[in-house]
């Protein structure tokens, strides 16, 4: 009788019928839900299991009356239940185990349409936040490898691990261009340069989604957050952005649009207000760029509480009512997460203030992506085939791989590096970072065990005749004792070489004491708590001292820079992290990981970054080196190499035409390499000022010792073209040096003149 009823609707045929074509499905199954569920599937809700934590702790009654741990005032974890039975529901966040994922679509399946839920996460280097998955480098390592093959391939690597447990949406990339160290989430980020965070942005978008997101082994990308975040007022999360249109074009736009372009499927608004007017309630964000410029065709979804923030804290709204109604009005699909935005909104429907052909938008694409995933067919996942999928060897591998790659070596005195074994047979290990799971970076919670190799761990197993001494810190960056770094001296004291792994902590499960990730920003970018000292104090006994960094934000180590023989950056390497820092350390793999962002000396050099105004640096500092510490594109390696002749196929071009610059690169060492080959341009005279380099284009060439190649690129039209002093995007003729070479830094790159006419 009902599927009698299914067919006589609008669209045709039957919704449940995986025969017809997905927009068929979607208009028919809108043409029979009531006002009240197509509002029901723009919300979203925090896991059964989230909840329950905070109930643990807290009573009915309080929870009724509290918004303690970010959770509903007046909902408990079993009204949620029923309100999933009944429809009222489209999609869970920080559902973290699959037998809960299937728990939800079991009640989902009760509803009266039987709408699967959509169920998201921040994957954003792996699953992190699921138990026992694989964990790649955090973003900022990813970008390191200047490899956007492999961050497409550990991308699709996680999407499966994500379907395999029953997450179908994975809130990344984040393609905020980082502009400023202090911000405690820039180890989520691609780094400094527009043109590496798009590519690396599409590379993960590509991973998730594929061509076509359709299937049962994809997931949704999430493009976030739209925008200017990363160059908050004081380094703050979420603090204003005060950004012209000129940098928003140039800057921060760019990788949006590349990621929209690659075919992302929802974007998430910035916590923060933009020029006055709160990200999330912008509708020039929301539908004039995104919708009307940049032909987006998915959903766009609220950062946690943030509607309710243009009521609460940017105070533009007197009502929550108004924040919701405005968000939506402006473009909003989706609200992460919670009870009254429901309400609301049928409520502004029914007065005629949001028009209902504003929902269907909304609810027709959230429709989509749920039938082009296939959840109508098959919501649940299958628990025997999950732990078939989830780390299996083949992911550990890229795991390894990638963080492999994504080590950057920054000093390296008298080739004190890669070790001699032989050598150096007693060595002194100590440093927070040495034996735990920081490594994972942020959005990871706690792993087993024996799924994680610690630098310590990885060190053993390169080396097992090495005696290795370790000297335990715990966990926590911010406490040592004065105790400990006598004993660390002590220790270093009677071995050959020690070896400190120094750095930040970003472990969300420990989060008023970690010092990095989401809302960990600092006004210092020095080694957090006594770490400094630490190190001075085990340099001062005269043994060659090896730092290595973990830490997801450029630190200003600039005593150790200079003083220590070797320094090592490894971001957040995850997972196989401890491995890939050992073989590197002995020279298994030899390190090819280059700087996707500036480290400045201090923080006062903030915003400290290679691609700036020539007048940046038009004074130097009164005081102190006006250098950065590290410029961006830099990385050594154990092998060297030689650029020779970089050329052009013609001197002059057009505005259309497209040039080859090509150069020489030669393994001049005595070891087989990898190195990232860089291509930057500057217009030489320009109505607008520019950037005195911007990279264009790269390429990650392997070769051996002795080898050489001559690499390629294609100076195009699009390269030189910027927005003119009347804003016009376009080539103005002139000319243009073209520079090539292995880092942003001016010695070390060939140049040539390219005149446009
Ligand atoms: C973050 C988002 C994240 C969301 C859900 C927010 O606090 O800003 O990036 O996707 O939480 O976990």
């Amino acid at each position: 009788m009902v599927a009698t009823i299914i067919s006589c609707k609008a669209g045709g045929g039957d919704y449940t019928n995986p025969a017809l074509p997905i927009s068929q499905r979607v208009s028919n199954l809108m043409s029979q839900m009531t006002l009240e569920e197509k509002v029901a599937q723009m919300c979203q809700y925090v896991g059964l299991d989230h909840m329950k934590t905070a109930e643990k702790d807290m009573s009915l009654e309080d929870m009724k009356k509290s918004h303690a741990q970010g959770f509903y005032p007046d909902l408990h974890s079993s009204d949620v239940e029923e309100m999933t039975k009944k429809g009222m529901i489209s999609s869970f966040l920080h559902v973290v185990t699959a037998e809960e994922a299937n728990y939800l679509q079991s009640l989902a399946m009760q509803s009266r349409l039987k709408i699967p839920l959509l169920i998201g996460i921040d994957a954003i280097h792996g699953n992190g936040l699921y138990c026992g998955s694989t964990i790649y480098p955090t973003p900022i390592g990813q970008a390191s490898s200047f490899d956007p093959a492999l961050v497409k391939q550990l991308s699709r690597e996680t999407a499966i691990e994500m379907r395999a447990s029953g997450m179908h949406w994975t809130f990344t990339p984040n393609v905020e261009v980082a502009r400023d160290a202090r911000w405690g989430r820039v180890g989520e980020t691609f780094g400094e340069d527009p043109y590496l965070v798009g590519l690396m942005g599409a590379a993960t978008v590509a991973g998730f989604q594929t061509d076509d997101f359709t299937g049962e082994d994809k997931v949704i990308a999430c493009v976030k957050h739209l925008v200017g975040g990363s160059q908050p007022e004081n380094g703050i999360n979420g603090a204003p952005a005060e950004l012209s249109e000129r940098t928003l074009k140039e800057v921060f736009f760019p990788p949006f649009k590349d990621c929209v372009d690659a075919g992302a499927f929802t974007v998430m608004t910035a916590h923060n207000e933009l020029n006055g007017i709160p990200c999330h309630g912008s509708k020039y964000l929301m539908t004039d760029l995104l919708r009307d410029q940049w032909s987006f065709d998915g959903f766009v979804v609220s950062d946690w509480m943030d509607i309710e923030r243009m009521h609460d804290y940017h105070t533009t709204v007197e009502t929550l009512k108004d924040a919701y109604r405005i968000s939506v009005d402006a473009g909003m699909g989706m609200h992460m997460h919670g009870p009254e935005f429901y309400e609301a909104i049928l409520e502004c429907i029914k007065e005629g203030s949001i028009k209902e052909k504003q929902i269907d938008e909304a609810v027709s694409k959230i429709l989509e992506a749920k039938f082009r995933l296939g959840l109508f067919e098959n919501p649940y996942v299958d628990m025997e085939k999950k732990d078939i999928i989830v780390a299996n060897s083949r992911h550990q591998k890229t795991a390894l791989e990638a963080a492999r790659k994504s080590i950057v070596l920054l000093k390296n005195e008298n080739n004190l590096l890669p070790l001699d074994a032989a050598k150096y047979k007693k060595v002194f290990v100590t440093g927070h970072n040495a034996d735990n799971q920081s490594i994972l970076g942020d959005w990871a919670l706690e792993q087993p065990e024996e799924n994680v190799t610690t630098v310590l761990e990885g060190l053993k197993a390169a080396n097992p005749e090495t005696a290795y001494s370790f000297l335990d810190l715990g966990w926590n960056v911010r406490e040592l004792k004065t105790e400990q770094i006598k004993e660390a001296v002590q220790r270093a004291r009677t071995s050959d070489l020690a070896i400190l792994v120094v750095g930040e902590n970003s472990m969300r499960y420990h989060w008023t004491e970690k010092t990095c990730g989401e809302n960990s920003d600092r006004y210092e970018l020095t080694l957090p708590g006594r770490q400094q000292e630490l190190v001075e104090a085990v340099a001062a006994t005269g043994v060659p001292t090896i730092v290595i960094l973990v830490n997801g934000r450029p630190l200003s180590t600039e005593w150790i820079a200079e003083n220590m023989p070797c320094l090592i950056e490894a971001w957040e390497p995850g997972m196989a992290g401890g491995q890939a820092i050992a073989e590197i350390l002995y020279g298994k793999v030899n390190p090819s990981g280059k700087l996707p962002i500036t480290i400045p000396r201090s923080v006062g050099q903030i915003r400290c970054m290679y691609n700036h105004k020539s007048t940046n640096n038009w004074f130097p500092y009164a005081t102190g080196n006006s250098k950065p510490l590290y410029e961006f594109g830099y990385g050594l390696s154990y092998t060297t190499y030689q650029y020779a002749n970089l050329q052009l196929s013609e001197a002059e071009t057009t505005t259309t035409g497209n040039v080859q610059a090509t150069i020489e690169v030669t393994n001049t060492g005595e070891m087989d390499g990898e190195e990232i080959v860089q291509l930057y341009i500057r217009d030489e005279y320009s109505s607008a000022t520019r950037p005195v380099k911007e990279l264009k284009a790269f390429e990650r060439v392997s070769l051996k010792s002795g080898e050489s190649k001559r690499i390629t690129f294609t100076v195009t039209p699009e390269m030189l073209s910027y927005y003119d002093a009347e804003m016009k995007y376009g080539v103005e003729k002139g000319t243009f040096k073209i520079m090539v070479g292995p880092s942003s830094k001016d010695e070390d790159l060939q140049t040539v003149v390219l005149t446009v006419k």
